[in-house]
């Protein structure tokens, strides 16, 4: 190989209700890359275990994540799509990484600190592992890119830290073996060759950064206990539109410019949500609605999400139907994707050095 070739992977945990943030936030943006270059779209079933999980769901969210998938319109004819536990690269090639990675780098992770949250003791092992193992989801691919949100960006610095590490620490044989590839951004830190890449996000614009109908200091959570703090993807019409008839606001109309949002976290969110679900920014939708109370922008808003996600719900209802078509396409989506990370742990057992007797 005389370069990385682009390659795009992604991931979603499968754990409960699918909402309005997972899809402005991350699918929302795969469905465009899939016509630019090669893609792949994980269901990261292996991440949803890392803290409390109920065996009887998993199947179900798994095919729900599918169905999300397919529903926002990306095409498994052009990109892969699979759930992560189908291909046993993953946790093999999460174990030498975490042998690559330091205690130190995974302590200092902001999302383990959250989700561990007092208790750290009682966190499971794979939760704090956890960044290991997506770092392998995305290098066992040798991805060149990852569309993520915001609140990944600090795993993604991870991805590349290991590769980097495990770049440096085999250099040697990596040129021995000649498995290197000429790093395409040479600095003084790093070999000439380079085995993983330096995985780069591609992070989604502010505007997708959706929070809570009823606190907009939060982000839209599934986690959270009330369920008018989120909109489902599976939500219907009626819904949606409850949902947004009663979300928490201030009593004064909306500014002009975008300026007049700075202290007004809740209706800053609402703008938001218009601006992602019409592709547009949100000076865009203040030239519209600047100076109109809620009661008038707050219908318009329900008409809107409704337009977009009815037919979404529909279909991800029409697909989870007939689980068959949903389970074949993700045994094809596990082929296809085996087939590209077995020569890659392949390369990675030799350059480790372990005996290979088979
Ligand atoms: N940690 C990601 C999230 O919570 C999900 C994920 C797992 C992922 N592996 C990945 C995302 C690899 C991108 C690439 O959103």
């Amino acid at each position: 190989m005389t370069s990385f070739s682009p390659r795009v992977f992604s991931g979603v945990q499968p754990t409960g209700n699918l909402h309005l943030g997972n899809y402005l936030g991350a699918i929302a943006q795969f469905v465009p890359l899939q016509d630019r270059m090669p893609t792949i779209y994980c269901v990261v079933d292996l991440h949803a275990v890392t803290a409390k999980f109920e065996p009887e769901h998993l199947a179900r969210t798994t095919r729900e994540v599918t169905a999300a998938y397919l529903a926002a319109g990306i095409d498994p004819k052009k990109a892969i799509v699979f759930n992560q536990s189908q291909v046993k690269e993953h946790a093999e090639l999460a174990w030498i990484f975490n042998c690559v990675a330091r205690m130190g780098w995974l302590s200092r992770m902001t999302q383990f600190k959250e989700k561990a949250g007092k208790n750290r003791e009682n966190a499971s092992v794979g939760l704090f592992a956890y960044p290991s193992l997506m770092a392998a989801d995305i290098l066992a691919y040798r991805a060149t890119h990852v569309p993520v949100g915001d609140d990944q960006k600090q795993h993604l610095e991870l991805t590349r830290d290991i590769a980097q590490k495990f770049n440096n620490d085999f250099a040697e044989r990596i040129a021995q073996l000649g498995l290197g590839v000429p790093n395409p951004t040479p600095s003084p830190e790093l070999p000439d060759e380079l085995y993983f890449p330096l995985t780069e996000p591609i992070i989604a614009g502010p505007a997708t950064r959706i929070m809570s109908l009823r606190d907009g200091t939060k982000k839209m959570s599934k986690s959270d206990p009330s369920d008018l703090s989120r909109i489902n993807l599976r939500d219907s019409a009626e819904e949606i539109a409850k949902k947004i008839r009663k979300a928490k606001t201030d009593p004064e109309p909306l500014p002009s410019e975008e300026e007049g949002l700075a202290e007004r976290a809740e209706a800053a969110n609402l703008v938001g949500i218009y601006a992602a679900l019409t592709g547009g920014t949100k000076a865009d939708v203040l030239r519209d609605y600047g100076g109109q109370p809620f009661s008038v922008f707050k219908p318009a808003l329900a008409d809107l999400a409704v337009s977009k996600l009815a037919p979404m719900a529909d279909e991800m209802n029409r697909l989870l139907a007939d689980p068959a078509t949903i389970d074949a396409v993700l045994k094809d989506g596990a082929e296809r994707a085996g087939a590209i990370a077995e020569p890659v742990l392949k390369d990675v057992r030799a350059i480790c050095g372990f005996l290979d007797v088979r």
